[in-house]
């Protein structure tokens, strides 16, 4: 009699790695080579991009939840999401060992392709409080991008989770600078949670902060291929804070 037992799983199979291997591909005549480079670290962050925005549904389903162990479990994650993004940082190291005449070689056959689209990373900045209407109309209608922009645009952010879990803590939310001034003062367990939230927000700062540096070491002042001015308007981006009472308190502390 036939086997019709499924075939075993397989590290190929489990991983769909012929499917991976076969995204790759590249657009310069060629190919330049440099190009493999760029391609990969960019799928690269998208996939820490969809894992981080896994991680950071987990927190914040801990945060609203009212379990006896969750603020527990909430930090343990914000671990995992602090070191992939420390990682996301580093990668930068490897993206600036390419010069821009290397860059040059290919860059004309990215159009107006630019990170600027990742609408993973618009996720990203939405489930961090910084939601905009019009990055969701940026997506084209019916795409998966926008389908996924107006689902987080309609969701509370994981500084909402974090209000509300400080309120159940106890603490009167109408005032949020003053029970985090009583927060780190008097409940150490509650004030390393808030400084969970200073090392992400500091974490994306840098990132913000090493990918402008990046861009000025290989387009210079050139404007960017997704149509802004390029480091003049990333250089707009950096300095803002995610979560600005956090920030605000600590020369009261
Ligand atoms: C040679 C490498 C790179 C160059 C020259 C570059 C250049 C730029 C420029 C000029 C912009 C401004 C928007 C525009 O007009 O295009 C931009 C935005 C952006 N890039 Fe890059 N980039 C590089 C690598 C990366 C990588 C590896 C990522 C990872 C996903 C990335 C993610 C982003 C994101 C998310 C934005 C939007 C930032 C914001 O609007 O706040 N970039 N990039």
């Amino acid at each position: 009699m036939a086997d019709t037992s499924p075939p075993a799983v397989t590290y190929a199979s489990y991983l769909k790695i012929d499917e991976l291997l076969s995204l790759q591909q590249p657009r310069s005549e060629g190919p330049e080579h440099d190009e493999m480079l760029f391609i990969v670290i960019h799928q690269v962050y998208e996939l820490w991009f969809k894992e981080l925005l896994h991680e950071f549904d987990r927190v914040r389903a801990l945060l609203r939840q009212d379990g006896p162990d969750d603020s527990h479990r909430a930090q343990h994650v914000f671990k995992r999401i602090l070191t992939i993004l420390k990682v996301l940082v580093a990668q930068i190291d490897i993206l600036e060992t390419m010069t821009p005449l290397e860059f040059l070689s290919f860059r004309r056959r990215l159009d107006a392709a630019s990170g600027f689209q990742s609408d993973q990373f618009r996720q990203i900045e939405f489930v961090l409080g910084m939601k905009s209407e019009q990055a969701v109309a940026r997506s084209p209608q019916g795409s998966r991008a926008r389908a996924a922009l107006e689902q987080r645009l309609g969701q509370p952010t994981l500084w909402d989770a974090f209000v509300e879990y400080v309120a159940r803590e106890g603490y009167d939310v109408a005032d949020v600078p003053r029970a985090l001034i009583t927060i780190y003062r008097t409940d150490p367990k509650n004030a390393e949670l808030c400084e969970r939230f200073v090392d992400l927000d500091e974490g994306i700062q840098e990132w913000r902060y090493r990918h402008v540096k990046m861009v000025e070491r290989t387009i210079g002042t050139r404007a960017g291929t997704g149509g802004s001015s390029g480091a003049p308007y990333l250089q707009g981006t950096i300095n803002r804070p995610l979560f600005p009472d956090l920030w605000a308190i600590r020369s009261q502390l």
